[in-house]
């Protein structure tokens, strides 16, 4: 069984249509997505509704579920003050500008979603899907978290050898085994922070006592997200993070 898997798209409408278009070629069983559709970029209505249009379902990211439920900030983590601004300038924005249907699009997602390869009526692996964590999406699963960390959340998830858990949220692709639990980041589609600015996603199979995890990158028109951005009242900043693949603020 073949899935793609795709997080942070982050409202950058010209990344997710190239990823789309990537998948469509290849031979996927299904593809979902992992939260964090909007923020960021000029797009959160045009994204939700072209997920919806590819009929793509998936959970709920922090930016995603803070936006429905009016919280006060969107759960992200900013590292100096000027990151705090510019995070609080992309919420007030985000929420100023999704539709009522967007909205209510955002809150109907759910927390997890668990994918069973070999149908629910046999024993086998089990692909756990969340944003952040099985306990809450906005904690940061990044690479360097030690074994334990990643063995006691397998735990919280139920988990055993044989089955994944996917997340995203950090931005950062990453993959690693313990215990016989493949634990896999997806990285991000719409703001890359790892250094490379094309969009990130992942092919997983499943099956036969096996499994494969394919780090996808895909390059998009950039430079359509950078001018929107800088055509719209969001900070110009957030341009240049796009083609920098993160390494601007
Ligand atoms: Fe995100």
């Amino acid at each position: 069984m073949r899935y793609a898997l795709i997080s942070d798209l982050h409202a950058n409408l010209p990344a997710f249509e190239a990823v789309h278009a990537d998948i469509t070629r290849r031979e996927i069983a299904a593809v979902y997505h992992l939260g964090d559709l909007v923020g960021y970029a000029p797009w959160p209505n045009e994204t939700v509704a072209a997920l919806a249009a590819a009929g793509i379902a998936g959970v709920a990211g922090n930016y995603d579920s803070t936006v429905a439920t009016d919280y006060k900030h969107c759960g992200c983590r900013y590292e100096d003050p000027r990151q705090e601004e510019l995070s609080h300038l992309s919420y007030d924005w985000t929420r100023r500008h999704v539709s009522p249907s967007t909205k209510a699009c955002l809150g109907g997602l759910p927390f997890r979603i668990d994918l069973l390869p070999n149908g629910g009526h046999l024993a086998g692996p089990r692909v756990v899907l969340v944003h952040g964590t099985p306990t809450l999406n906005t904690v940061y699963w990044t690479e360097d978290r030690p074994d334990e960390f990643c063995v006691k959340m397998a735990s919280l998830a139920g988990m055993k050898p044989g089955d994944v858990i996917a997340f995203g949220h950090t931005h950062k692709p990453w993959h690693r085994e313990v215990g016989g639990i493949h634990f896999v980041n997806t990285g991000s589609v719409g703001r890359p922070k790892d250094g490379d600015w094309r969009a990130g996603y992942v092919l997983l199979d499943v099956g036969g006592g096996s499994v494969q995890v394919e780090f996808v990158r895909v390059e998009y028109d950039v430079e359509r997200a950078m001018r929107a951005i800088r055509e719209s009242d969001l900070p110009d900043d957030f341009a240049e993070h796009l083609r920098t693949g993160g390494l601007a603020p």
